[in-house]
């Protein structure tokens, strides 16, 4: 990680206000992949890591039972909670969780697990631990958006500063979750620099309907 856990807290926090009307096409295209991906049934709770101000977790929880929404910037959160309340959407809780450490009750259930745009803040082998912490929660599917390299890496291209941000090339991701017992079932590339990655435990029940 090329800045601590609350370097990065503190950036995003900063910059929470604005956040949502900063983003590009890229990553919009990026969010509702992740969002189409995830395809919650009604019973199905959901955690969203690196949730921010809620892109995914707000377009899932009317269609869930429940959305668990973990950020380490309370700023970022704050403005996801000003969402949720406008929105009505009682059913989306955000609280401090970091990819490591979801701080998840280890009683709880959790289907499907979601992050978009923020792994790649960590480590290659921290990227490794967060994908062992979402396969340990159980969850029948991961859907991963990311920075991520399909190539070598331009420092010039959009989507990656170097100075904060340390993305994994796609292969390693996608190793990192058969690693764990998943099988990828889709790999979008979004740009050559992101990508959305679907997980499939492959022990688990499939999609039942
Ligand atoms: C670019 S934003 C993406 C937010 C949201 N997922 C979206 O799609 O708009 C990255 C988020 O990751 C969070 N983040 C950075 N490092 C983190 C970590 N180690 N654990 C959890 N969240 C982290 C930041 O606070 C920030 O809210």
């Amino acid at each position: 990680m090329k800045k601590t856990v609350e370097e990065h807290a503190a950036r995003f926090s900063e910059k929470a206000a604005e956040y949502d009307d900063s983003k590009s096409d890229e990553y919009h295209a990026c969010a509702g992949l992740v969002v189409d991906y995830a395809d919650p049934n009604p019973d199905d709770v959901v955690l969203d890591l690196g949730a921010g101000t809620g892109a995914i977790a707000l377009a899932l929880a009317p269609d869930a039972e429940r959305v668990l929404a973990r950020d380490v910037s309370e700023g970022m959160m704050d403005e996801g909670r000003r969402k949720a309340d406008e929105r009505g959407l009682s059913n989306v809780e955000f609280t401090y969780g970091e990819f490591r450490d979801p701080e998840v009750d280890p009683d709880q259930r959790v289907d499907i697990v979601t992050s978009n745009f923020a792994l790649h803040h960590l480590a290659d082998d921290e990227k490794r631990e967060a994908i062992r912490e979402m396969a340990a929660t159980g969850a029948r599917r991961i859907v991963l958006g990311d920075v991520a390299f399909f190539e070598e890496p331009d420092p010039d291209a959009p989507f990656y500063g170097p100075e904060v941000d340390d993305p994994a090339t796609v292969g390693t991701l996608v190793e990192a979750f058969t690693g764990e017992g998943f099988a990828v079932t889709a790999v979008e590339r979004v740009h050559d620099q992101v990508t959305v990655i679907v997980a499939e435990r492959l022990d688990g029940d499939s999609d039942e309907e």
